[in-house]
């Protein structure tokens, strides 16, 4: 039973003069993380008063010291700490509005069910902003269904971001989500809707309030979570294709890393611009505090990752949408976490040697390879889109592309300048298979490619690996290609599995096997 109507106008705030108006807090937080502590002081500064939770008492004291240092004298607590998931319900008005940060998977579920155990209502709203598997969100909703509303709402932005505006993709409840909407809408990152860039401030208590917000409503509980997904796998691919670029300049070029990292600056500046551009050429720069040599050189080439990145090329797989990039992006990940075996085949295994460049051709090769990182950016963002188009399909979601690409133009890892172009190729084609075949997508590649093309055969020649910037290529090859040797591997299967196979003269849908068997089929005479 519901215990009342949802308020439609969203949670009350605080007045004017930072004084909560009654000792109930609007909001609870549970799990106190980096991205827990730093959503919860994003709440506060939008005047929300939050009742906070942490199984670990000193992350609890942590976020009290941190509201006390943060606001003015003579104000009142913004946060107040709880002991316990009871005194957490005891402090909130109702219907309860609760947000979780906690480690995705059986962590969630342990705490959906202490707030059970707790006395939540049928009418509570917990929200669920960790990195879920999407598919955990949609059994979610209907495990909870009668306790309270599962809702969620995926977050990226890491702990900068979940300070001072995060991008955010809510899913579920459509009856829930006009109450967290003024909510997330306050706390999300903005947007100079003109210029597509960022409205940044990084004073804590001074929040961003004009722009356009980058939180929108993505669809039914999951759709949220896997649209972040796929963001995260943009995200993988995006960092490696920077990767490969590095690595062409360094191993093929021989540039220092403080050289390259003045490229990358540069690059910032047009229509390579993006946070993880601008991340990239910071930690190129950097030196290691301890040898003073440049940190990058210090750092073991292993990377790690906590699978969103493997769920989308999974699910890129189960839905049949071709992702190449991203998948190559995380087999590189996978490969370069194979340190020992790599390091025992290089005494073994041989390969070119890089050739002299003069300086005229390494000017002329970093110009290059700008314009195959952006080419290869272009291919790995339109699989994504072209994922969630394919997975919208199979789940019955309504995504709009166009304001997904809004979201993720400000707060989040991938943000970047050319996404208002993305934007635009949605707004103006709803319908739009794929982003290639954008007007201004297809006639950028047109221009750069011959660049992209001299790229990736300069770093073969010289044997610097660049999977994911190859296998975007590839895809952009195989897409505009109207006859692929699929015809041939059909022909493979029927002769040795009787598969069989449709015909380019006859309707579609018919399918055919040749008895390959029969000396009286009719072959080519081919001298052998
Ligand atoms: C974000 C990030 C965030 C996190 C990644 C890291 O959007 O804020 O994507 O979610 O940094 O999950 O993932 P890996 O550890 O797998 O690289």
């Amino acid at each position: 039973m519901m215990r009342t109507h949802l308020k439609q106008e969203g949670v009350s705030m605080q007045n004017e003069g930072g004084k909560a108006q009654s000792a109930e807090c609007d909001i609870g937080f549970i799990g106190l993380g980096v991205m827990g502590n730093n959503l919860t002081m994003n709440l506060v500064d939008h005047g929300y008063r939050v009742a906070c939770f942490d199984l670990d008492q000193q992350k609890v004291e942590a976020i009290r010291s941190k509201d006390a240092s943060e606001r003015a004298d003579g104000t009142a607590p913004r946060v107040e700490g709880c002991s316990s998931y009871t005194e957490l319900l005891s402090k909130l008005k109702a219907p309860h509005l609760i947000f979780l940060s906690v480690p995705a998977g059986d962590p969630v579920d342990h705490v959906c069910n202490h707030l059970i155990d707790a006395g939540i209502q049928a009418d509570d709203i917990v929200v669920d902003t960790g990195n879920s598997l999407w598919t955990d969100s949609v059994a979610r909703e209907e495990q909870y269904k009668g306790k309270f509303i599962f809702f969620s709402t995926a977050v990226s932005g890491g702990e900068v971001g979940a300070r001072f505006g995060p991008s955010l993709m809510p899913s579920g409840n459509p009856y829930a989500w006009t109450r967290i909407e003024p909510v997330l809408t306050a706390i999300a990152a903005k947007v100079d809707p003109e210029t597509g860039k960022p409205i940044t401030s990084h004073t804590p208590g001074e929040p961003i309030t004009e722009g356009e917000p980058c939180a929108t409503y993505i669809g039914p509980v999951g759709a949220g979570h896997y649209v972040k997904m796929v963001h995260n796998g943009i995200e993988y691919a995006d960092m490696q294709l920077i990767c490969e670029t590095y690595h062409v300049m360094r191993n093929a070029l021989h540039m220092a890393p403080a050289e390259i990292a003045e490229v990358f600056r540069r690059w910032n500046d047009g229509k390579l611009n993006s946070y993880l551009m601008e991340i990239s050429a910071e930690v190129l720069e950097q030196l290691d505090p301890e040898t003073h040599t440049p940190l990058v050189d210090v750092i073991l080439d292993k990377a790690g990752q906590k699978g969103t990145g493997l769920w989308t090329a999974v699910s890129a797989l189960q839905v049949g949408s071709p992702a190449q990039t991203i998948a190559s992006a995380v087999f590189a990940r996978s490969l370069s976490s194979l340190k020992d075996e790599r390091m025992a085949a290089s005494e073994t295994l041989s390969g070119p040697s890089a050739k002299n460049y003069s300086d005229e051709e390494k000017a002329e090769l970093i110009h290059k390879l700008e314009e195959a990182l952006y080419c290869s950016k272009i291919c790995a963002y339109a699989q994504g889109f072209q994922l969630m188009a394919m997975a919208g399909k199979e789940h019955g979601w309504d995504l709009d592309f166009g304001e997904i690409a809004k979201i993720w133009r400000a707060g989040c890892i991938i943000r970047a300048v050319f996404l208002q172009s993305i934007s635009q190729a949605y707004e103006k084609d709803e319908e739009l298979t794929n982003l290639l075949i954008d007007p201004f997508f297809a006639e950028q590649i047109t221009r750069y490619q011959a660049d992209w093309r001299e790229s990736i055969a300069q770093a073969t020649l010289a044997g610097v690996p660049c999977p994911a910037m190859m296998s975007a290529l590839s895809y952009y090859d195989s897409y505009r290609t109207a006859v692929l040797p699929a015809n041939l591997l059909q022909g493979q299967r029927d002769y040795f599995g009787a598969h069989t196979y449709q015909r380019v003269d006859k309707p579609a849908g018919k399918k055919y096997h040749l008895e390959w068997s029969d000396p009286a089929r009719p072959q080519t005479a081919i001298k052998r």
